[in-house]
């Protein structure tokens, strides 16, 4: 990995979903404003300060380990998930949720006798969590629309992402444990960041800079 002409742009992946939409409110705040044109996944800002490429969530981190984007922003339960270390450069103020187990209501959270049934997208997690309390669980990997595994009698117990709670809600279920909070950060690839961190240190005053002058929190 070469230093990058001072010209160049910064690359940087985003997230599709609700993030993407989240981390692009945020940056035309700071007058960085890019578009992807229909089904493209490069953008460039108008600045050409950044190059953007828009990247499946889970595979966020696998882009930026490889150098191919120097720099992403990325929830802690992605970065979790891959077990990459990357440099945190930046934790935002967007974006925050919880990592929880959830089943129906009125269920308690389950004894160490028998093994039991949890969904999740999130296998690292809901592993951790409960080996840790010495509980024995079979694991069922899911991509999506957890929330149907209890409906449906697929498993009784979930591991997931809440936010606002609505979806919970929606499917009468009910948060029994929250195993963590989860935040956004803007992660660098070690290297990347070594050779340009002139620039990206830049970019970052640039990005920590509030519309309104305060500072946003590291
Ligand atoms: C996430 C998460 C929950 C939902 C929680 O899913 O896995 O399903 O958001 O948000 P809420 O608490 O605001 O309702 P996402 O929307 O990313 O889609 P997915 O279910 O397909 O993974």
């Amino acid at each position: 990995m070469n230093p990058q002409n001072e010209k160049s742009p910064l690359t940087l992946a985003l997230p599709k979903g609700r993030l993407f939409d989240q981390a692009r409110e945020f940056f035309a705040e700071r007058n960085l404003t890019f578009k992807f044109e229909k089904r493209k996944l490069i953008a460039h800002d108008e600045t050409g300060l950044l190059k953007i490429f828009l990247v499946k969530n889970a595979d966020l981190p696998t882009y930026v380990n490889h150098g191919i984007a120097g720099l992403g922003i990325c929830g802690g339960d992605v970065l979790y998930e891959a077990g990459i270390r990357f440099f945190k450069l930046m934790k935002f103020e967007f974006g925050k949720t919880s990592m929880c187990l959830a089943a129906r209501k009125g269920y308690e959270r389950p004894d160490s006798i028998r093994s039991v049934n949890v969904a999740t997208k999130f296998p690292r997690f809901a592993r951790d969590y409960f080996y840790s309390k010495g509980v024995p669980i079979q694991l069922i990997k899911l991509n999506g629309s957890v929330e149907l595994a209890p409906i449906l009698g697929l498993a009784p117990y979930i591991v997931d992402l809440v936010e606002t709670g609505s979806t919970l809600k929606a499917h009468n279920l009910e948060v029994i444990d929250t195993l963590v909070d989860i935040d956004v950060h803007l992660i660098a690839n070690p290297s990347y960041y070594k050779l340009n961190y002139r620039r990206i240190n830049r970019f970052l005053e640039l990005l920590r800079e509030k519309p309104d002058n305060t500072v946003a929190k590291e």
